[in-house]
């Protein structure tokens, strides 16, 4: 392993992978492939910009011809997928995109890394591709019953990098990892969603009763375990990555309002998202068990120390908060907020 393509690496938790692996591993060459949707912001590779062992290249992962130039031009012998389209809601008001680059974007990487004899890649998958569970926990070899259009399209693209392994013998591996948070994570998510409209004295939109039960993983926790499955995972494997903290969503929004010293009057409860999943819980057992990886860090003491990264880098956030952001808000909350 030594040219490493990582797709999606200027979002979240590609960025914080990729910020990682510069750092950890000064002999690899992380090449960073990102098309740059509304998600994607070379800010979040700002602190590792100068890295003699990082470089950028814009492009689509669907794009088979930019795909392939990428790969020749950098003798890529390993891809680390992370590019889609992530959040759950916008993929209810508008799926085409997420089949486009979360099951064809992944098969024609797929397609390219086979052509190219490319030898690694490790795709980036969801605790959502199981559906919800209403008590105990999944295990891998469950089966995939995806409930909304984000959760099918990413349970789409596992399917054909199955393909890929059985029919072409393709190292492929896959980690399944929970609900994510941690510093520059786009603020339409729960977390720096509730986090940025709370500093700004506005209200919390909670869907349906707030009960609704997700389990909550630290982005680094995260990337850590996808360098883990990445170096150490047979070919054709999937691992849960689980944060083994689960939580209902009103507590998690109690928690962030008493991180902020915020009134709960912020709290909105509104028309629910249609087929919300209520429950997602995972077993990390195959983790433990293989590798010996277990999530490292405390949840109160990483909700806390995200809290204050958007308290002290508004710089960040506020100015993604304007155009395309508030038509989708609009389109979003608009309705659900009104006369609230
Ligand atoms: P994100 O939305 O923050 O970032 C996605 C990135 O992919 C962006 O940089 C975007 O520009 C890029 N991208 C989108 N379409 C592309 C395309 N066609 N070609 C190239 N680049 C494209 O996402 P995230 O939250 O960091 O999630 C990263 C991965 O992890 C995704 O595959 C997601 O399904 C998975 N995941 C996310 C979570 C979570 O809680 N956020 C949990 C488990 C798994
Ligand atoms: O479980 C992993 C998944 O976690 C990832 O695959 C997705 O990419 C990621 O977006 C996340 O999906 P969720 O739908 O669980 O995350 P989201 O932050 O959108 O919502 C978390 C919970 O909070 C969910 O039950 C819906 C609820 N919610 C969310 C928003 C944005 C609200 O009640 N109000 C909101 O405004």
């Amino acid at each position: 392993m030594k040219n490493i393509l990582v797709t999606g690496g200027a979002g979240f938790i590609g960025s914080a992978f990729v910020r990682y692996m510069v750092d950890k591993y000064p002999d690899y060459n992380i090449i960073v492939y990102d098309k740059l949707t509304y998600a994607g912001n070379l800010d979040n590779l700002l602190p590792i910009h100068d890295a003699p062992n990082y470089r950028f290249e814009r492009g689509d992962i669907a794009d088979e011809t930019t795909v392939e130039r990428v790969c020749t031009t950098h003798e890529i012998d390993t891809i680390v997928n992370f590019a889609a389209e992530t959040h759950v809601d916008r993929s209810i008001l508008d799926p085409h995109a997420f089949v486009h680059t979360d099951v064809v974007g992944v098969y024609i990487l797929l397609e390219t890394a086979r052509r190219l004899g490319i030898e690694r890649f490790h795709h980036v998958s969801t605790d959502e591709v199981y559906g919800s569970i209403p008590e105990g926990f999944f295990k891998e070899t469950d089966p995939l019953e995806p409930n909304s259009p984000y959760a099918a399209s990413k349970a789409g693209g596992e399917m054909m990098i199955r393909a890929y392994h059985v029919t072409y013998g393709l190292h492929t591996s896959v980690t399944r990892g929970s609900n994510t948070f941690g510093p520059y994570q786009y603020p339409e998510k729960l977390a720096p969603f509730f986090i940025t409209e709370a500093i700004d004295d506005r209200p919390l939109p909670l869907y349906g009763d707030g009960m609704q039960v997700r389990d909550w993983l630290y982005v680094d926790d995260h990337a850590m375990a996808i360098d883990t499955a990445l170096h150490q995972a047979p070919p054709g494997e999937i691992y849960n990555v689980g944060g083994e903290h689960e939580m209902h969503n009103i507590d998690v929004t109690r928690l962030i309002l008493k991180l902020l010293d915020k009134p709960e009057t912020l709290i909105r409860y509104v028309t629910d998202r249609p087929g919300h999943d209520r429950r997602y819980a995972l077993t990390n057992g195959r983790m433990r068990q293989h590798f010996g990886w277990a999530p490292q860090t405390d949840f109160e003491t990483a909700m806390k120390h995200t809290v204050q990264w958007y308290r002290d880098n508004e710089w960040w956030w506020r100015k993604i908060k304007s155009g395309e952001y508030l038509e989708y808000y609009k389109r979003q909350y608009g309705e659900r907020l009104a006369g609230n």
